[in-house]
Parts: C-alpha cells; sequence; structure tokens
C-alpha cells in the first residue's frame, strides 16, 4: 500500500519547487522547502491533525506543541544554542478545509543526523575488522571528539533552561556532513545541532536536566552498541558547559539506579 500524506497547507501547495516529503512521524511529517529565494532551503515540519481526536481538543493540542516548539527554538537561538531558527509558523493551521494542519517553517541544516554518522562508522569498523593501533586511534579519537560536542550542546541546552524531552541520535545532526560519502568512514567534524523540539519543556530543574541525559545514554545503549562505550565522553563535554552540571551528572547516578531497579522488576 502506497501512502499519501495530507495534503499541504497554503502556500506550499504552490510553491515551486514544490517541498519534498524526508521524513513521516506519527505526529510530524518533514518536508525540503525553500524560503524567500528558491535557492535557500529550508525545513518544513507540519503536524497533521488528527480526524480520530474531537475537533477542537485536536486544534488545541497541535497548537500547543507547535508554539511549544517554536518557542523553545527561538529562546535557544536567542541563548545562542546551536539549533534551527525559526523562519515562520502557523500554530492554528488556518488554512480552509484545513486538514493539513499547523506547520512550522525552519533553517535548513545541511548535514547529517547524529544516527547515521554512527551507522557508517560502526558498518565501517565491522567490515574493517581489526585496525592497527594507529588507525584503532585514529577512529577512536574522532568518536571522543564527537561525544564530548554532543555533551556540549546538550549542556548549552540545559544552561539555557530547557529540556529537550526525547534526546536521541535522530534528534542530533552534524551540520556539514554530505550524505555521498557512502563508504569508508564517515567525517565526524562539524557543528552539532539539535532538533526535534517537540517534547520540550523549560525547567531548570536538576532531574530533569538529569532524566534528559540518561533517555541519550539509553538510546546510545540499544542504538549504537559499539559507540556506547564512548559514552563518557558525553557526559565530560557536558561537565564544564554549565554551572550547576556536576550537580545533574551527581543526579544521573541515582537516575540510572531507579532505572535499573525498575528494569529488575520488570
Ligand atoms: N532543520 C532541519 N534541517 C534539516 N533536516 C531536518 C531539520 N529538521 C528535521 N530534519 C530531518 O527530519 C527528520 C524528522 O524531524 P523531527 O525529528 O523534527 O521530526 P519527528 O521526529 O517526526 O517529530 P516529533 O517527534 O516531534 O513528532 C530529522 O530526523 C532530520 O533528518
Ligand atoms: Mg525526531
Amino acid at each position: 500500500m502506497t501512502y499519501t500524506p495530507p495534503p499541504l497547507p497554503p502556500p506550499y501547495t504552490n510553491t515551486s519547487p514544490p517541498p519534498t516529503l524526508l521524513t513521516q512521524g506519527a505526529e510530524a511529517h518533514l518536508y525540503k522547502t525553500s524560503y524567500l529565494t528558491p535557492t535557500t532551503p529550508a525545513a518544513l515540519k507540519i503536524r497533521p491533525s488528527k480526524p480520530y481526536r474531537h475537533p477542537i481538543l485536536d486544534k488545541r493540542l497541535t497548537r500547543q506543541r507547535i508554539l511549544q516548539e517554536a518557542r523553545c527554538l527561538v529562546k535557544l537561538v536567542r541563548e545562542g544554542v546551536s539549533v534551527p531558527a525559526v523562519l515562520a509558523l502557523d500554530y492554528e493551521g488556518q488554512s480552509e478545509n484545513n486538514n493539513g494542519g499547523a506547520w512550522l517553517l525552519m533553517e535548513w541544516i545541511e548535514g547529517l543526523v547524529v544516527r547515521v554518522v554512527f551507522e557508517r562508522w560502526e558498518a565501517f569498523m565491522k567490515c574493517s575488522g581489526e585496525l592497527g593501533g594507529k588507525e584503532l586511534e585514529r577512529e577512536e579519537k574522532k568518536v571522543r571528539g564527537l561525544m564530548r560536542g554532543i555533551g556540549g550542546v546538550v549542556g548549552g541546552l540545559h544552561r539555557a533552561g530547557v529540556i529537550h524531552g526525547d534526546l536521541t541520535t535522530s534528534n542530533l545532526m552534524l551540520r556539514g556532513l554530505s550524505s555521498g560519502e557512502g563508504e569508508g568512514s564517515p567525517g565526524m567534524e562539524g557543528d552539532v545541532v539539535l532538533i526535534d523540539f517537540g517534547l520540550a519543556s523549560q525547567s531548570i530543574s536538576e532531574e530533569d536536566r538529569a532524566v534528559d541525559l540518561y533517555v541519550l545514554e539509553r538510546a546510545f545503549g540499544s542504538t549504537h552498541p559499539r559507540a556506547e562505550k564512548f559514552f563518557e565522553h558525553v557526559l565530560e563535554g557536558y561537565q564544564g558547559s554549565y554551572k550547576g552540571a556536576h550537580i545533574t551528572l551527581k543526579r544521573l547516578q541515582d537516575v540510572r539506579m531507579r532505572g535499573r531497579k525498575r528494569s529488575m522488576i520488570g
């Protein structure tokens, strides 16, 4: 069965070139489109309305999510945290006979999501068998650098008073990498950019911050077993990123303990 995404909201019904669909999550559809000039790329995130929800409730929830996301992004750009800038939004889903829902237009980040970078790296490590000491050291050094970069960005986010709520390697991008380079060991230079603030909230509680880190740690463990042992370098990058970071790291120990107990009980 081929999937037909819901119709685009105006003005995207007649932009040229037409937006191209990149991903469709349970909640949102992501398109690549352009902004002001045809050669300025932009990312369009649409939250389609959900026909099975009561229309008034649906509208309120959709509006709340998209506004929350936009507010966090605007605040973070202002604070100098590496996230896409907000270009435009329609939080009401104003469009007539609209089932396109509400949308958010953002700066386009040219690069790859960290999940893909690690998938390529793991494939490279697997097929290159036993790497020699020097080569292995070079590979591991790259990974450590990326991990520290991730920690630094998450620390900047927390310093700004925002909790991401869904830190996974799909919600972190590495700017400047091209999808073309398929073989060999992937590059890991470039700025880490945080995306997807659909579940973000404003908080400075160390419990919330620690849980944010714990979610990321678990995500690494389950999606990138080979990279997991480098997670300590995320924490190393996080450590120096704001004044209270060491308190959050201490709290992370408690969160881990609770997580372990919970999984023992089942
Ligand atoms: N600003 C951007 N620039 C380039 N690509 C982007 C941008 N934002 C998102 N993407 C791409 O689209 C994918 C999905 O985006 P995002 O994570 O925001 O949506 P989602 O996971 O479906 O949303 P949600 O979890 O809020 O329902 C990302 O993994 C990334 O590959
Ligand atoms: Mg996402």
